[in-house]
């Protein structure tokens, strides 16, 4: 099949290259000119493993091209993918400018029928706004076309899209026209050939189940965070707590790790439009808003533990920092545990040394230049002389370091660990402090003596 894609962000180049990758005829359409002269070589915006080998490939077998001529990308195919962004507006709600001008462009360049597939997340209600303006653009032109528009979330997390996209769980169609139905089966059946994962309903609850799923998953996140709290002031191990309540399988293992908090382009940004869309039905959702606030309050957490560490005393001090990305695999630091970190350490007037395996050029894009954040090529590299170590992602290559390494350079043995990556009573054994998350065999120690460092 032919197909367009409007977008290529993480969501557009994901669903361009997997599509392609299995046999249809894929053009991506882009405003950023930058962006699609780098894909047309093979360069890719984004970090993804995998994507790649299958953009350079699908790219060079002619399955996959690149545009900035939107007029082109409508005219080419009946099935038109929008993916482009919803960025938070001011007060949390999704903004669809961009959503809206992409559906104004099908209404204004379409010559015959077409079925267009919101694959954006967007609030309940918003696959009407998108056939309204193309029946206005359609209405203006003086004609009438036929169309039909689709929910088709995505489901695909971060370090992992490929295998998310090429095997789903589940592909949720929202749409109550049959035919429309037909061709997104057809447009789905190489992914859909072990067992049916088409999940059909209405449009309104398609657009609905990606917030929910995201809800959820935050829910559950924020729920174990507030275990972990608990834990610690109860004299509990929240990680022996999760293995005991992951054993029940209506609990489950998946997504009930404590930390720092979440972040990314997704949770923090879904679930408060959620809130948004809930208020604008008089709905006031006091559970969401909880998960938020707990959230906000858990990304606080590693500085705050600092801070008590040190009896208030960071000025001139120096953390080695362990992981940017909001979680591992990719080198996103939207929302980021770390930046929320990062940012409390300088305003208390300490320097940060951090590394991680993707990151850096994102933390050198984000922040610049700037004495106080030294961006360093090795996780070791990062330890030296610096007052204490500091883990805001669980990267691989974190998990089993060599603590006599890590004694030797650090000027403070102690370990802020916001991933619960270690044996606390190994760490106590080697003579280090471990702080961690919701593990109660810690308690302040005496305000320790001021201890004089710079960012060297
Ligand atoms: C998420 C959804 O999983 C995906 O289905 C949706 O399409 C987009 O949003 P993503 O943002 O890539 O995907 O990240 P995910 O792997 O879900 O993790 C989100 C955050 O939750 C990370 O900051 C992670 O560290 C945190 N997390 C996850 C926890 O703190 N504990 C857990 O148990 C799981």
């Amino acid at each position: 099949m032919k197909l367009t894609i409007f977008g290529t962000g993480y969501v557009g180049l994901v669903t361009g290259a997997c599509l392609a990758e299995v046999g249809h005829d894929v053009l991506c359409v882009d405003v950023d000119e930058a962006k699609i002269a780098g894909l047309q070589q093979g360069e890719i915006p984004i970090y993804e493993p995998g994507l790649d080998v299958l953009v350079q490939r699908n790219h060079k077998l002619g399955r996959l091209d690149f545009t900035t001529d939107v007029r082109r990308g409508v005219e080419y195919a009946t099935v038109q993918f929008i993916a482009v962004g919803t960025p938070p507006d001011e007060d949390g709600s999704a903004d669809l400018q961009y959503l809206l001008t992409v559906a104004r462009e099908i209404g204004r360049y379409m010559t015959g029928n077409r079925l267009v597939i919101d694959k954006s997340t967007v609030p309940v209600g918003t696959a009407d706004k998108v056939r309204a303006a193309i029946s206005a653009q359609l209405a203006e032109r003086g004609l009438e076309l036929p169309f039909d528009v689709v929910s088709n979330p995505e489901f695909l997390k971060e370090g992992a899209a490929i295998d998310d996209f090429m095997k789903p769980d589940r592909i949720v169609v929202g749409t109550e026209n049959e035919q429309s139905r037909a061709l997104m089966k057809k447009l789905y059946a190489p992914f859909n050939r072990s067992s049916d994962r088409m999940v059909y309903m209405d449009l309104r609850s398609a657009e609905l189940t990606k917030y929910a799923a995201n809800a959820m998953l935050a829910t559950k996140i924020s729920f174990m965070n507030e275990m972990a709290n608990l834990a610690e002031r109860l004299g509990a191990d929240i990680e022996q707590v999760r293995r005991g309540i992951g054993s029940d399988p209506r609990i489950g293992y998946h997504f009930i790790y404590p930390g720092c908090g979440y972040g990314g382009s997704c949770f923090p940004k879904d679930v408060q439009a959620l809130e948004r869309t809930a208020s604008e039905v008089g709905y006031d959702a006091p559970l969401l808003q909880a998960v938020e606030r707990v959230n906000r309050k858990q990304k606080q957490k590693l500085y705050q533990r600092i801070e008590q560490y040190f009896a208030g005393d960071l000025a001139g001090k120096t953390f080695a920092l362990w992981g940017l990305a909001f979680k591992p695999k990719t080198d996103d630091m939207r929302e980021a545990p770390s930046r929320t970190l990062m940012e409390a350490l300088w305003d208390a007037g300490a320097c940060v040394r951090a590394y991680d395996p993707e990151a850096m050029e994102e933390a050198r894009r984000i922040y610049g230049e700037r004495d106080s954040l030294v961006l360093c090529s090795s996780a070791q590299e990062a330890l030296s002389a610096a007052d204490g170590l500091v883990i805001c992602t669980e990267w691989s290559e974190f998990r089993a370091p060599d603590f006599r390494v890590i004694l030797d350079r650090l000027s403070v043995p102690v370990i802020f660990d916001g991933r619960n990556l270690y044996d606390p009573e190994l760490l106590s054994e080697q003579g280090i402090d471990y702080i961690a998350i919701g593990r109660s065999n810690w308690s302040p120690p005496a305000p320790m003596a001021a201890i004089e460092g710079s960012c060297a």
